[in-house]
């Protein structure tokens, strides 16, 4: 069964992946109502291929869509889909975004796939099958000191209005490792810390949509996925830490740890 899902859910990121490819660099752009919050026709359009997908092989589902919401009767099974995961990047030809197709049974992260249309990068994963990039099996880097380290993270679009905008831990870990990267769409660095190409995220302010495939990825790529202070990691929380596992400890330990940063440095002070 879980093969099964894994493969729907591979054509689901598959189809979403190529609308976006075809309206690549020939979208409008709107904001949706915050500073920054980008929705463009592709969004909707990859929604729709991905939708149909899901639908016509599990009706009974529920679905958590980015675009169109919460849709479908009860179920164990509930799809969390970010049709375009790195908006702002696409907006700008910036190529670096994916298309993320999740699942959670029983609210536990089981099956994810991820699509890099502009690389052909598939990245797949569920329970108990391993991790895969291209089909091949990935697992997580070996880095075990910070020092060593490559880290990700993001800044959610509600950073203009509150001071716990992630400034700080971003100084707080350039500091400690060898640089933090600011990819833009959270899928795929949770898609890069499986494969290895980085050792690990953080992120707060994020939606089921767009850590539910990641997270499995992570997992089944030897990796842990946890709250920042090591707890159960919650798909509702907004918060994830995932790590190749060797620097889950020291990465949530310094998050932890961070003081935030001086009110000058505060969004209110900023936009004086
Ligand atoms: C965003 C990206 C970004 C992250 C934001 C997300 P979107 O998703 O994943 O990296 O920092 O918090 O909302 O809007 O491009 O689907
Ligand atoms: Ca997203
Ligand atoms: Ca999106």
């Amino acid at each position: 069964m879980l093969q099964q899902l894994l493969d729907i859910a591979t054509e689901a990121a598959l189809a979403g992946g190529a609308v976006l490819q075809a309206y690549a660099g020939k979208v409008n752009i709107r904001e949706k109502g915050r500073l920054g919050d980008l929705v463009t026709e592709a969004d909707q359009a990859s929604e729709s291929a991905i939708l149909s997908v899901i639908q016509r092989h599990f009706p009974d589902h529920k679905i958590l869509a980015e675009e169109s919401g919460m849709q479908g009767a009860e179920s164990e099974y509930l799809w969390a889909i970010d049709p375009l995961d790195g908006t702002t990047n696409y907006a700008h030809q910036y190529p670096f975004y994916a298309s993320s197709v999740g699942l959670l049974i029983q609210g536990k992260p089981s099956v994810g796939v991820i699509f890099d249309p502009t690389r052909q990068e598939l990245f797949r994963a569920a329970t108990g099958l391993g991790a895969t990039l291209n089909r091949q099996p990935i697992q997580v880097s070996t880095a075990a000191a910070l020092r060593q380290s490559l880290l990700v993270t993001g800044f959610a679009y509600d950073r203009h209005s509150t001071p716990d905008n992630n400034y700080a831990e971003f100084c707080h870990f350039s500091h400690l490792t060898q640089g933090v990267r600011r990819g833009g769409a959270a899928a795929l660095d949770l898609a890069y810390v499986a494969c290895g190409r980085l050792d690990g995220f953080w992120e707060r302010g994020l939606s089921p949509w767009d850590m539910a495939a990641g997270a499995v990825l992570v997992a089944e790529a030897g990796g842990r996925v946890t709250a920042y202070d090591q707890s159960e990691f919650a798909i509702d929380s907004g918060r994830i830490l995932a790590s190749n596992g060797l620097l889950h400890e020291s990465i949530s330990r310094e998050l932890l740890r961070v003081q935030p940063l001086p009110p000058a440095c505060l969004p209110e002070a900023a936009a004086q």
